[in-house]
């Protein structure tokens, strides 16, 4: 009996050591797999969602991604409200995740959940890749009246109110488009202030 009690104890403590030794060697595992996230995340850029990963940073100017005057600096005096431009970062073109739709609006039009922080005189800025599938958005203007013009990916028909933060109005966009802080420089240029508030890209 009592040689019985010592062979228990004996192998509770066997069995106690092993659990123990375990422990020890899953915390460390964890702790390891831990540590190489962490140097994963620090090394590669943020992803953004549906693949999609942007480089914008804050103090990028913002210049012009199409037409004549493509890579030059847009300038605040350039638009009047009711005008949208596809914009890249400066030296930032080559990655199609940057390209943004800037709008200028009247600050009196821009409500929530637009985040008016984010914005300057008017100028509000979102991700031109839709939330659908991909496309490139487009600009729908109403010179009657330029608070009736709306953002629409002329793919599959999503349209998005640039004054309510690009929230969904029709069509198959699962989310808004993000948005993005911009300002007006001292010298009359645009630039970054921030990162996407949200994730860009299909979001399907
Ligand atoms: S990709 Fe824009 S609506 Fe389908």
């Amino acid at each position: 009996m009592v040689e019985r009690d010592a062979g228990t104890t004996e192998g509770k403590a066997g069995i106690t050591r092993r659990r123990f030794t375990l422990g020890v060697l899953v915390a460390s595992l964890l702790g390891a797999a831990g540590s190489v996230l962490t140097l994963l995340k620090v090394l590669s850029p943020e992803k953004q969602g549906g693949g999609y990963v942007t480089t914008i940073r804050p103090g990028d100017r913002l210049v012009y991604a199409r037409g004549g005057e493509t890579g030059v600096t847009v300038r605040a005096s350039s638009m009047k409200v009711g005008d949208a431009v596809l914009v890249y970062p400066s030296s930032k073109a080559s990655n199609p995740a940057n390209l943004v739709q800037l709008i200028r609006l009247k600050e009196t039009d821009l409500k929530p959940p637009t985040n008016i922080g984010l914005t300057d005189q008017g100028f509000v800025a979102y991700s031109a890749i839709c939330t659908h599938l991909g496309c490139t958005v487009s600009w729908v203007e109403n010179q009657k009246s330029p608070d009736a013009s709306y953002t629409e990916c002329f793919c599959h028909n999503s349209i998005f109110d640039p004054a309510r933060g690009a929230k969904v109005m029709g069509g198959p966009a699962p989310i808004p488009l993000a948005q993005i802080g911009v300002k007006v420089t001292g010298e009359g240029a645009l630039i970054f202030t921030s990162d996407f508030t949200g994730p860009i890209g299909p979001q399907v």
